[in-house]
């Protein structure tokens, strides 16, 4: 894992409801309560992350998709959200029509990556939240980013389509973005009274090895409603074990980045 300044997640996977947006929100908000300046880019023509942070895409004000295609107007697209040290560039349902308008450009996949340059260096964090597919958008996500965050839902056919995104981010690597290091897959929604969420959670720490966060996001009613709110969960009932969940993974992350940055600054010993 590189240690640079400012980190660009992407939170992907192809997979519908495995809890991408609500992973963006909690854990950017709890990055923020930390005290780390934090951006949630939407790239997700859903929108649900930036319903879920109490942004409606409508002002007029700009959005991920006019960023995409005047790289300069993303700064008028960065909306505040209810936390000092957080911020958002919403989505809109516009987006859906990006995918058919990159397909003939040239450096259609960097399209992200250049809009992306014109923030500067003002946050530490950067979560960008993938649409359910592996489209134009997402490589445009995967071509911005320096690390890929895969949440994981523990149900039954949790590593199913898994191959098939981790061949995408090998690919990625190989052709586009050689600087996207694998961060690590997150799971959500564990039940610890069903034995299935305890054998998936095995099997998961089996296939990616130290690549599983220890921190397991249970499944919480508070996390599915806040978002109605227009609030992380934080926010809304900041004692909920989703939200304590989301923190504690906050704190696995930043201290993961710790260590990586003393590994890459301490001189080799012979
Ligand atoms: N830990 C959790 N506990 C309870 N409900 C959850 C949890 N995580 C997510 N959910 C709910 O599950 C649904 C899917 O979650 P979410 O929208 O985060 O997934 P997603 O991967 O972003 O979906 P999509 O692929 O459609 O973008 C939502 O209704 C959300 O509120
Ligand atoms: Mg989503």
């Amino acid at each position: 894992m590189m240690a640079t300044m400012q980190q660009i997640i992407v939170l992907a996977n192809q997979k519908g409801g495995v809890g991408k947006t609500t992973t963006a929100i909690n854990l950017a908000a709890s990055l923020a309560a930390m005290e780390k300046r934090v951006l949630v880019v939407d790239c997700d023509p859903q929108a649900n992350a930036s319903s879920g942070l109490g942004i409606a895409s409508d002002t007029g004000k700009g959005s991920i998709y006019e960023a995409l295609f005047s790289p300069e107007r993303i700064t008028d697209a960065i909306y505040p959200s209810q936390l000092d040290y957080l911020d958002v560039v919403p989505s809109t349902p516009d987006l859906v029509g990006a995918e058919l308008e990159l397909v003939d450009r040239i450096g259609r996949e960097f399209y992200l990556r250049e809009a992306l340059q014109n923030i500067g260096q003002g946050y530490e964090y950067i979560l960008l939240d993938c649409p359910p597919s592996l489209g134009l958008v997402t490589v445009n996500a995967l071509c911005a980013a320096n690390a890929l965050l895969v949440p994981l839902q523990c149900e039954y056919y949790a590593l199913e389509g898994i191959a098939h995104l981790m061949r995408t981010y090998e690919l990625v690597r190989k052709r586009l973005n050689p600087g996207l290091d694998f961060l690590g897959v997150v799971l959500t929604m564990f039940d610890r009274r069903n034995r299935l969420s305890t054998q998936v959670r095995n099997e998961v720490r089996n296939y990616f090895a130290g690549k599983a966060f220890e921190t397991i996001i249970p499944r919480n009613v508070r996390l599915s409603e806040a978002p109605s709110y227009g609030k992380p969960a934080l926010c809304y009932d900041h004692r909920s074990k989703g939200t304590q969940a989301y923190l504690a993974l906050a704190s696995e992350l930043t201290r993961r980045y710790a260590d990586a940055e003393k590994q890459n600054t301490e001189p080799v010993s012979a």
